[in-house]
């Protein structure tokens, strides 16, 4: 382990706490987006310390180690999935933000970690002025290729300032599955006081805490989210920092997100009553006592263990086993059961820029879909936010007698005949 790019958390990113409850250690893990080019020995390749605490004040659940954004993000392979999923999700995205914040024509939309550019080609479409803020420069280059202007930083308080000289306040301030990532986020909060319209709305897209527990999404669990929120650790958050918690959607996406936005608390805006019911389950749902942690934790050991044995067995029984969808996620899985190349054979993943390599920690390795000679008797579903679309898209491998492995929130096995557990 290389620990001059880590940062241990003492206080909290929220509250400034340091009254933390140990919730789980999954040992050193590599990146989850790490892939790798194929090579005889990968003896060099770094992990790095995979440990989740809950603050006791504020109920935020932080990674212990932060790895420095400069190796995680400057060049990244992770892109936008092109699925038909998510292209309906953005869809969602801008019609709620366009309701929420009342876009009108030519108002700026600036979007931090804006990525390849998809979501924001969404809202040009329906005539916003459009920004994007990305660092990793190899994204920013295709997104500008596709007519999306792009920043190549990270949005802090001096690119939003810079921003809000070059081109004026901005109506809505959007990042998706972004805030996670972020480790200063009281800076990111300055920025966003710089660049927001008087009226305007900063609106987050982040994993639910709440969809983490109660769906065991532990593999969602890896080095590049560093924050796990509940509306009541957000509402905090942006209360110490001028901010109004205005509305919050529950999502279907990354297997349970919200759609939350906030706006200068002298603004206009009103607390919608949802975001005190949302607020008040927690409280009521023991989300904010030590007592769900602690569960939690078990019942991650026990889902892994069945999981690893579930396949396992499978494998010793003769069949045949790969992975569908390289997802980040699935390195995290993978490298927690122990699951590797004595297990799958291969891993399927329609991202060309995964193809060709190995899987983070595991070396599994990655195949386009087309190349895919003969199919496994199972596939062990490492994009389960997908399911639904892939089992859809994969009718004739389940018409030909395959199964899917479902791995959380306990391991399922899918067949046309029947689902076992
Ligand atoms: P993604 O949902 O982006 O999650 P994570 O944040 O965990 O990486 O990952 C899904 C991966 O699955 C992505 O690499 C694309 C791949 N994929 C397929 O290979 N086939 C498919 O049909 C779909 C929907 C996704
Ligand atoms: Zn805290």
């Amino acid at each position: 382990m290389s620990t001059d790019v880590i940062r241990f958390v003492t206080a909290c990113r929220v509250c400034g706490s340091e009254r933390w409850q140990k919730v789980i250690s999954f040992g050193n893990v590599p990146l989850a987006n790490g892939f790798l080019e194929v090579a005889d020995s990968y003896a060099h390749e770094q992990a790095y310390p995979l440990e989740v605490i809950s603050c006791r004040e504020c109920r935020l659940l932080s990674l212990t180690a932060v790895v420095d954004p400069h190796v995680l993000y400057r060049t990244y392979s992770y892109v936008t999935s092109d699925s038909e999923t998510m292209a309906r999700h953005m869809r969602t995205v801008v019609r709620l933000c366009r309701e929420q914040a009342g876009l009108a024509e030519d108002d700026l939309v600036v979007e931090l970690g804006s990525n390849t550019g998809d979501q924001l080609l969404a809202f040009r479409e329906t005539g916003a002025r459009v920004l994007g803020v990305d660092p990793a420069r190899n994204l920013a280059k295709i997104a500008e290729d596709r007519g999306v202007p792009t920043v190549s930083e990270y949005f802090d308080s001096t690119t939003a300032r810079a921003v809000a000289a070059e081109h004026g306040r901005a109506s809505l301030i959007l990042g998706r599955h972004v805030f996670a990532h972020i480790d200063d986020v009281v800076d990111v909060l300055a920025g966003v006081h710089a660049l927001l319209a008087e009226d305007g709305l900063f609106t987050i897209e982040v994993p639910y805490a709440v969809d983490l527990l109660d769906r065991l999404a532990f593999d969602t669990i890896y080095h590049e989210h560093l924050s796990y929120f509940l509306i009541s650790t957000l509402d905090t958050l942006f209360a110490r920092h001028g901010l109004r918690t205005v509305h919050v959607e529950r999502l279907t996406v990354h297997g349970g997100s919200v759609l939350v936005s906030a706006g200068r608390a002298e603004g206009p805006w009103r607390t919608h009553e949802r975001v005190r019911e949302l607020i008040e389950h927690e409280r009521c749902g023991g989300y904010l006592s030590d007592g769900m942690y602690e569960d939690f934790a078990a019942r991650v050991r026990k889902t892994c263990d069945g999981l690893s044995r579930l396949v396992r067995d499978l494998v010793a029984d003769g069949h045949r086993v790969a992975g569908y969808g390289a997802s980040a996620k699935g390195t995290t899985l993978l490298n927690i059961c122990g699951l590797g190349r004595d297990e799958l054979e291969f891993c399927t993943d329609t991202t060309p820029q995964k193809q060709g390599r190995v899987t983070p920690g595991t070396h599994i390795p990655v195949l386009a879909p087309g190349d895919v000679r003969q199919p496994p008797d199972y596939y062990l579903l490492l994009a389960w936010n997908y399911a639904e679309e892939i089992m859809r898209k994969e009718s004739a491998f389940l018409d030909a007698g395959g199964g899917f492995i479902v791995p959380v929130p306990e391991p399922t096995v899918h067949t046309r005949a029947v689902t076992t557990l």
